[in-house]
Parts: C-alpha cells; structure tokens; sequence
C-alpha cells in the first residue's frame, strides 16, 4: 500500500479547494482524520472550511483555509510558511487549482499568460515551496499534479487549456522520474487525470462523475502506487480511453497527421 501517509493527524494541503474535485478531496481527507489546508482565491473557500470542518475528526481545530493565487510564487511560499507554522507537516500535496478559457491559438496573451499561470506556473510554484520542506521533514508524502485528458489526446478547439495540461503532465512525468531515484523516505508524485466531472455550481451533467468519484477513484489509485491516475466517467470507459491515448500515439509512430482522431480522413477508422 503507498497510502499510508494519508493517515490521522497528518496533514493535506489542496489549491482549488473551494469548489468541485479539490473541496471532494478535502471532505474525504478530513474524514480520514488528516488536518487540512484549503487554498483558493473564490470566495466561497472559507463555506468549503466550514463543511471540511464538520467531517474533520480534527474538527475546526484541523482545518485551515489561507486566500491563495497558484499564480504567485510568493502566495505558495506564504501558504508552506502558514501550514508548516500550524500543522509542522504536509503529507499531501494537491495542486490542483485551474482556469479554463475557451478558445485557440489566437486568444489574447493575456488569456495565454494567465492560463498558463494557473495551470501550469501553479503547480511549479507549490512544488518549490513545499517539497523542500517536504523532505527536510524526512517522511513519506505525495505530491498530486491534477491534469486533463485534454492534454493527453488534445482534441481540437480549447489550444490554450490543453498546452497547459500537457505542460503539467510532462513536468509531472519528470518530477516523479526524479523522486522515485531520491534517497530517504518515499515521497512520490501522481499526475491525477478526472474525467468529465460535474464541478463547481453545474448540476449534475450526463454521463458525467461526481467530484467525490473522482477523489474516491484517486485516493484508491494512490493506495496501488498507478502514477497516472486516468478516471473514467459515466459515458467513457478505461477501455475506451486506452484506445483513444494509444491512437494518438500511433499518429506518430504510424506517421499519420497530428489529432488524426479528428481528420476527415482517419475518424472514420478511428471509430
Ligand atoms: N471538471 C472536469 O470535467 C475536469 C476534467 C478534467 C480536469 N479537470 C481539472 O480538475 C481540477 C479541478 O477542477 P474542477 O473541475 O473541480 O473545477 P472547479 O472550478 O470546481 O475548481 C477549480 C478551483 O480552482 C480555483 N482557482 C482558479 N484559479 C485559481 C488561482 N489562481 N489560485 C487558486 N485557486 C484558483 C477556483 O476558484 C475553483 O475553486 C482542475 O485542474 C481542472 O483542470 C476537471
């Protein structure tokens, strides 16, 4: 098992805790026992550290929310500094916080910048104020990246949004190649890939999956040690999902046209 650090009395700190996968997370962390730190820049974070609260075997004693922008290094070193001063420890890791913006390449660069900010500079920002820490502390711990499929198989339509997640997913990659060879306690990175998840304010969406099936599907991942977290939902299966990441693959060692899935020319030997 390589959950064992998701235990009582340690600690879980998760960005874009407010609302959808990361607030499911908080609510199944708490329930274990963890203390927990949300981080979120919506207002609704300190209704979310009320519910956490009410699960908390800690109670409000065990739950922290601090307003945080992924986007500044210095928000990310402020919430390390605020939940090693109250907790001493972070055993969990969830960068998980993201914007989505619409659209291709020639959106503003200010939609680019701020994307890329968020979905990507994040989760580099956490990792450099945390894991230092993290390891000075000298106990196993994760690290949980949370991507897309959209970076995996990039469909066509939202450029920005999947440059970001591919982004996120090689970093990830890299990360976790390089921890798993670091000496001392394990601490190990996961790339967490939802489905299509009903989030935020949406009702339910069809075909789609809870938040919480998403955190349950990841905390039993994390427990086997499977590094790409790729969830299913209610319309798409593992076995549909693995076709279409390997046919993309074949785009390139069978030297078809990038996004062939899409081509008028290949979708129907997709399908
Ligand atoms: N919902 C889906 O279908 C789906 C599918 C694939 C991947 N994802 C990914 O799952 C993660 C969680 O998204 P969700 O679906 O739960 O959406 P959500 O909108 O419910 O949650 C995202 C949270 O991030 C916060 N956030 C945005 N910018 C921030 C910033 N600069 N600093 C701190 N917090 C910020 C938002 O306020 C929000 O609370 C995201 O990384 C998203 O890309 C979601």
């Amino acid at each position: 098992m390589s959950d064992q650090m998701l235990t009582k009395g340690r600690t879980a700190v998760i960005t874009g805790a407010a609302s959808g996968i990361g607030r499911a997370a908080a609510l199944r962390l708490a329930a274990r026992g963890m203390n927990i730190v949300l981080a979120d820049v919506a207002p609704e974070l300190d209704a979310t550290a009320a519910d956490v609260a009410k699960v908390a075997l800690g109670g409000v004693d065990a739950v922290m929310s601090v307003r945080t922008d992924v986007a500044k290094p210095a928000d990310l070193e402020a919430l390390a500094a605020a939940t090693y001063d109250r907790f001493g420890d972070c055993a969990l890791l969830m960068n998980n916080a993201a914007v989505r913006v619409k659209g291709g390449q020639d959106e503003s660069m200010d939609d680019w910048y701020r994307t890329m900010d968020v979905n990507f500079w994040g989760p580099v920002h956490g990792e450099r104020a945390f894991l230092p820490r993290m390891q000075a502390a000298g106990k196993e711990a994760v690290v949980i990246n949370t991507g897309s499929k959209q970076g995996i198989t990039n469909p066509p339509g939202n450029v920005i949004y999947n440059v970001t997640k591919s982004a996120l997913k090689t970093y990830t990659e890299q990360l976790e190649h390089r921890l798993r060879s670091e000496p001392g306690p394990r601490i190990a990175a996961y790339l967490l890939v939802p489905g299509w998840t009903t989030t935020g304010k949406d009702l339910p969406k069809p075909g789609a999956w809870s938040a919480d099936q998403v955190a349950v599907f990841m905390l039993d991942a994390i427990a086997e040690g499977q590094f790409y977290i790729i969830c299913p939902d209610d319309d798409v299966t593992t076995e549909m999902d693995n076709r279409r990441i390997l046919w993309g693959a074949g785009d390139l060692a069978e030297k078809r046209p990038p996004l062939s899935r899409w081509h008028a020319d290949w979708k129907d030997k997709f399908q």
